[in-house]
């Protein structure tokens, strides 16, 4: 059930950074309407408390927890990428969209593998 909620939320998160990167490009005035600008905040703290949620009820400290903290470290990545990404324009903005996005499809891949270096 919070699993459901968990994957619900990442995927209204990367839905939201994907729209409102669009709105700024296209100059929309809607990027700074108030629920465009407070949304975001609300999804990715509710993603937050679910991932908390998910680790305590799941007891994913009490084994191999190395994965968890890979996800929690590239997390600030993704927030840290694309907070720049919204702020900056042009070259700069494309950089940081790209790391994001490579942030987010990391985490999606360590969850998943429960393996941070699922590459090796
Ligand atoms: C952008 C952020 C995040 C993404 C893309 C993401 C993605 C995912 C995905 C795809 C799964 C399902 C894995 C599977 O079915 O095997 C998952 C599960 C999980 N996530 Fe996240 N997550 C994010 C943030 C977090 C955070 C911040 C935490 C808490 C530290 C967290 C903790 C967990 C845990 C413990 C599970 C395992 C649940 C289980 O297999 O029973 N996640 N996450």
């Amino acid at each position: 059930m919070i699993k459901m909620l968990h994957l619900l939320l990442v995927t209204i998160s990367i839905t939201g950074f994907i729209g409102r990167i669009i709105l700024s490009e296209t100059q929309s005035p809607y990027v700074k309407h108030k629920v465009v600008v407070v949304f975001p905040h609300v999804v990715n703290g509710l993603l937050l408390l679910s991932g908390f949620t998910l680790v305590f009820q799941g007891q994913w400290l009490a084994g191999e927890y190395g994965w968890i903290v890979v996800k929690i470290l590239a997390l600030l990545g993704y927030i840290a990428l694309a907070t720049v990404a919204m702020r900056q324009r042009g070259r700069n903005r494309w950089l940081a969209f790209f790391g994001a996005m490579a942030c987010f499809t990391y985490i999606a891949i360590v969850a998943v593998t429960k393996n941070a270096l699922f590459f090796l």
